[in-house]
């Protein structure tokens, strides 16, 4: 395909789709793909975009802006056939100005071509496409410059928090315009608390200038991730006392504190972070951005007790930044994977770092400064060849965009002595792992007694190979990254008590016993496409989350909630279906005081939560029936959970996580299956073929059961049950109505059930 800019080319046998979208998670898994396992085995390759549309004449004299949130890889992008750049990084969030080229009240064609042929490109899932939400936006010609607006708080306590404005006022009309700004800021509720209108300054044409100004905020409702509250800061600029753009900032007040000793501290509250790196991907329906699937990510990361998120190792999709905002996290902010040297010899980002490192990291900065629950900018990765010139340059251009947060990055070879120069440049100390440390004495303890100046937080800890429901025995307890049987590909799901060099129980313990240690992000919160160790050469996805693919919690995320939640909980594993015999070592995540087993009635002990227990343990001899667990606090049972011996499978069972959604076109219900015995009782074994269906005015975006070895295309209605689950994604259409899904199975008898589409 080539020529598909030009204005008079005929798209009109191209298909029509609605962006977000990634076309690679549309095809047939390749198991000689050049995106390798690695990438997940989905094709990149080229794509084209057009879009033609006919400006309202009411916007006559005003410019006209195209922004993309993120296109994945190296687009061009046209408007009439004149070509406005290209943009290498696929995580980048750029903009041109349309104006100079539009046919005012005739039709105008945006052309993008996206080149994600270069693999194998991303040792992860990319994905392809316009993959995050495009903006066209109409502005006076005096305007508050693209991300322009930086709101800042340099002060804040109980009593009283400063905000600060820098706002740059471009100007792109040909005249000195006189322009009055005014801030203010309302509460959650939309209520003034306070404004103030700057004299007017004076702007020359075709200048940008920076109008600050600072404001007072008594006795503030403070952001926190158990309240995370959030003013809007209002910034109107007038021109002739006319409105010519207005400019909204959530804000949430708040001050932190990282210290060499004492670690983290929120609001002047010590607190660790307990956080999970993650990728971009949404399991079946790849890297499009769409607000249910990242809401729902979130919502699971928020249920397991997790109080902060690392965006391994790119530029979020921005919209993640304004849930966490709004949801209560913590962010470490990360820019790249790679500096000057590739890796792994990949077409990765080091092709462009040279030429674009600057304006990528500095966007980057732009976007996101104004964010309450972004705590740090990771200027890398693992960075291969790194250098204390291009480390301080890094540093410099971000502190030039913002200076009042923390540049780090994350270190998996602090033995290396350019690495230690480079992390005594940064503010923090990111490590990734024990590195060659052990347990008892993980390298960051020596580090720390040899800088007791230094920051030290673990920028990565923790990665484990488990699949979700999975167990080969009845007690296998991992004795490495994870205990994995190569006659099925699986890894066990077995918590992961006794992993080396420390699981996530380990890690805990760890760091959770050192103060100035500042906390962690584990390496993953979900599965995701690509990297899948220890089976790399025959799976399609990660064995690392905590989550699967499709959402469904593996064992780890009940001993985070057993940690980081306060309502009552209690999860035992594993399943009930072993054979007589069979001893079975029991394990149970509860944040209450203590639990009591019982088998078919019979009381197992009870056993008490110390604080230095981090999961209780029984060996059961197993007998068919029901093994409950019960939580008791105070003297009071509190919650229980049960696994029951299933017989063979004899229905679909499904359920949905929300019965009414939006009839936009884009909105997403989640339908899990769950494969049950003729009781009813869920079967943990169980590998039933599922056809899932969905009629009214709702499709099937993709299906998934979260295993990692199953090729099965994401786009295809039939799926294997994986241990006794799988997943449909319903999108509405953009009618309203009544979505009807079935799942059928053979032999089976079938699951339904309905949503509505408003
Ligand atoms: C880390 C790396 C991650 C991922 C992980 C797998 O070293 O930063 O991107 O590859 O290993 O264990």
């Amino acid at each position: 395909m080539s020529g598909a800019q030009a204005t008079a080319f005929d798209d009109s046998s191209w298909r029509s789709l609605d962006v977000p979208h990634d076309w690679s998670i549309e095809l047939q898994f390749n198991p000689n793909s050049p995106a390798g396992h690695g990438g997940g085995l989905l094709d990149g390759g080229i794509g084209w975009y057009r879009k033609t549309f006919t400006l309202d004449p009411s916007y006559s004299g005003q410019k006209i802006r195209i922004e993309f949130d993120g296109v994945y890889e190296n687009s061009e992008v046209w408007i009439n056939g004149t070509s406005l750049g290209t943009r290498p990084y696929g995580y980048s969030t750029f903009e041109y100005d349309l104006t100079p080229n539009l046919n005012a009240g005739a039709s105008n064609v945006v052309a993008v071509k996206v080149d994600n042929s270069n693999q194998p490109n991303s040792r992860w899932y990319s994905g392809s496409g316009i993959y995050r939400n495009v903006w066209l936006t109409a502005l006076n010609p005096v305007h508050i410059a693209y991300n322009g607006g930086f709101v800042t708080t340099p002060s804040v306590s109980a009593t009283s928090a400063t905000v600060s404005i820098a706002a740059d006022v471009e100007n792109q009309s040909t005249s000195s315009q006189s322009v009055t700004m005014t801030a203010e800021i309302d509460d959650a509720t939309g209520v003034k608390v306070v404004s103030n209108t700057l004299a007017a300054s004076s702007v020359a044409g075709s200048t940008t200038s920076t109008l600050t100004q600072s404001l007072t905020v008594s006795s503030p409702h403070l952001w926190s991730i158990d309240d995370p509250y959030l003013y809007r800061v209002k910034l109107t600029l007038q021109v002739n006392a006319s409105t010519v753009d207005t400019y909204v900032v959530p804000v949430g007040l708040r001050s932190y504190d990282f210290d060499a000793s004492k670690g983290f501290s929120l609001n002047g509250k010590s607190m660790k972070i307990w956080g999970m790196a993650n990728h971009h991907d949404f399991g079946a329906i790849g890297t499009a951005y769409h607000y249910r699937a990242l809401q729902r990510f979130m919502q699971v990361m928020k249920g397991m007790g997790v109080n902060a998120l690392r965006t391994s190792h790119n530029p979020p999709v921005p919209e993640l930044l304004d849930l966490a905002d709004q949801m209560g996290f913590l962010v470490m902010d990360e820019a790249f994977d790679v500096w000057e040297t590739g890796k792994n010899g990949l077409n990765d980002y080091h092709l462009y770092f040279t030429k674009w490192a600057q304006t990528d990291i500095q966007d980057f900065v732009r976007r996101d400064r104004n964010h309450a629950s972004v705590i740090m900018w990771s200027i890398g990765n693992e960075i291969q060849g790194a250098s204390t010139g291009t480390a301080a340059n890094l540093m410099k251009w971000v502190k030039a965009i913002d200076s009042t947060r923390p540049v780090t990055w994350a270190c998996n070879n602090m033995g290396d002595a350019t690495n230690q120069a480079v992390a005594a440049l940064l503010d923090l100390q990111g490590y990734n792992y024990l590195q060659n440390g052990s347990v008892t004495s993980p390298i960051f303890d020596g580090q720390h007694a040899a800088h007791p100046t230094w920051k030290i937080f673990g920028s990565e800890m923790e990665s484990g190979a488990r699949s979700r429901g999975f167990y080969s025995t009845a007690d296998d307890n991992p004795s490495s990254w994870g205990n994995c049987d190569d006659s099925v590909m699986e890894c066990s799901d077995y918590p992961d008590t006794n992993a080396s060099p420390a699981g996530y129980e380990g890690m805990y313990v760890i760091e959770n016993s050192r103060p100035w240690f500042a906390g962690e992000f584990d390496w993953t919160g979900f599965d995701y496409g690509g990297e899948p160790w220890p089976y790399a050469n025959n799976a399609k996805s990660s064995y690392f989350g905590i989550v699967d693919t499709a959402g469904f919690p593996k064992n780890g995320y009940y001993f985070w909630q057993s940690r980081n939640t306060t309502a009552p909980m209690v999860h035992i594993s594993p399943h009930w279906n072993w054979t007589s015999g069979t001893t079975v070592n029991v394990l149970v995540y509860s944040n209450c005081d203590s639990v009591e087993l019982f088998l078919n009635g019979t009381s197992q002990g009870s056993k008490a939560n110390t604080s230095t227990t981090t999961h209780l343990e029984w060996s059961v001899p197993w007998a068919s029936g029901t093994l409950k667990a019960a939580c008791t606090t105070a003297g009071t049972v509190a919650a229980t959970d049960q696994v029951t011996t299933a017989g063979a499978p004899a229905k679909v069972g499904l359920s949905v996580d929300r019965t009414t959604i939006a009839a936009d076109g884009r909105d997403l219900a989640y339908v899990t299956a769950n494969v049950q015995d003729s009781a009813g009782v869920f079967v943990p074994t169980a590998n039933s073929s599922i056809t899932f269906a969905v009629s009214g005015p709702g499709k099937l975006a993709g299906a998934d059961n979260g295993d990692p070895i199953d090729l099965t295309a994401f786009s295809s209605a039939t799926r294997k049950a994986f241990n006794g689950k799988a997943l449909a994604i319903v999108q509405s259409t953009g009618q309203a109505g009544t979505i009807v899904v079935s799942a059928t199975s053979s032999g089976l008898t079938a699951g339904s059930l309905t949503a509505n589409a408003m």
